[in-house]
């Protein structure tokens, strides 16, 4: 079917909960979700850059419903009360997994609950944080959680014997191998779900490769420097906006053919309109999805499904 990234099947009445909505594709992804009709929740951990996302989507979208949610994806204890939160809403019609950090230290950091950072923030933190929103999820009909892949999922190895990366650490592996597991976690919800007649779906998307360089400018969410600008505009022919990443995880919240289990990415890869995609192999491996779950059981402290 054509898709067409503007004109959305309208959203209102849904509610949209977006980790790390303040900056990058999680803006674009609540903006256009706004746009739509979308009641969205801006799950940021900083409420001063929250508040400037939300005005900017105001300054586009002058009757948007948003709130912002105090959220830490690294700390879980922050986790877990705004999973209370969005437990408690009356209704939930999707969860966005989109908070990350892109850009690893070069050394190996833990977090206040001794988890290794990247690992935390990019994947144990939505693990724990979808287990708490689920009853939200359970009793809206048709909802979904939407949870970011990447093209880094193709390039580096798993190492399911060192999640935490204690023996040898590097950013990128800690980075790549953070987007296997969510990945991972994404697929393995929708098959765990399916298992127990639940009506969530979990789909999995990825934005290519999308730069702020070449993504428009947002006062208080993307002001690149002119330089910047430079360096981004010469990797045109394989990048692409934020803006126009955001369309695959917008097509997995809001197309009402897609289904459970699906994966959305760029037509070309790296960039390109939202199409079907195909993940990488680990991604859907059921034995390691298995083992990386009962890890981010043990992790979290959080029995899941
Ligand atoms: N850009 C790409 O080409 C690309 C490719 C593949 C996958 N992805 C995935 O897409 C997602 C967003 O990437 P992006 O390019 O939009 O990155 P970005 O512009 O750096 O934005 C990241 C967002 O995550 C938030 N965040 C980071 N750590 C957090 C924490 N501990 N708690 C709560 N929020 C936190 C950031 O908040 P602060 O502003 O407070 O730091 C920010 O809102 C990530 O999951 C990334 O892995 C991106």
């Amino acid at each position: 079917m054509t898709w067409d990234p503007v004109r959305l099947p309208s959203q209102r009445g849904r509610v949209v909960a977006v980790t790390g909505a303040n900056a990058g594709l999680g803006f674009w992804t609540s903006f256009a979700l706004a746009r739509a009709g979308a009641s969205v929740i801006l799950a940021c951990r900083n409420s001063q850059r929250a508040d400037a996302a939300m005005r900017a989507i105001r300054a586009r979208v002058p009757d948007a419903e948003l709130s912002v949610l105090q959220l830490d994806t690294a700390d879980l204890a922050s986790v877990r009360s705004a999973g209370e939160h969005l437990a408690g809403l009356d209704r939930l019609d999707a969860l966005v997994n989109n908070a990350g950090i892109v850009h690893p230290p070069l050394r190996r950091t833990e977090t206040v609950d001794g988890l290794e950072l990247i690992t935390a923030t990019n994947f144990f933190g939505a693990f724990a944080l979808t287990a708490a929103a689920l009853p939200a999820l359970e009793r809206t009909p048709g909802s979904r959680v939407v949870s970011l892949g990447s093209l880094a999922t193709l390039l580096v190895s798993l190492r399911l014997d060192d999640l935490q990366l204690t023996r040898r650490y590097s950013g990128w592996q800690a980075y790549a191998q953070s987007k296997i597991l969510l990945s991972s976690f994404g697929f393995e919800l929708d098959r765990r779900l399916r298992e127990r007649g639940s009506g969530i779906r979990s789909l999995v998307a990825h934005p290519g490769y999308s730069i702020s360089g070449r993504t428009p400018h947002v006062p208080g969410v993307n002001e690149p420097s002119r330089g910047k600008r430079f360096v981004d505009g010469l990797q045109a022919p394989f990048t692409q906006g934020k803006n126009r990443g955001a369309e695959p995880v917008v097509r997995a919240v809001t197309d009402p053919d897609a289904g459970g289990g699906a994966f959305y990415g760029p037509r070309y890869g790296a960039k390109g309109p939202a199409v079907r995609a195909q993940p990488a192999a680990v991604t859907v491996d059921a034995g390691a999805a298995q083992a990386i779950w009962s890890e981010a059981e043990v992790a979290t402290r959080t029995p899941f499904l």
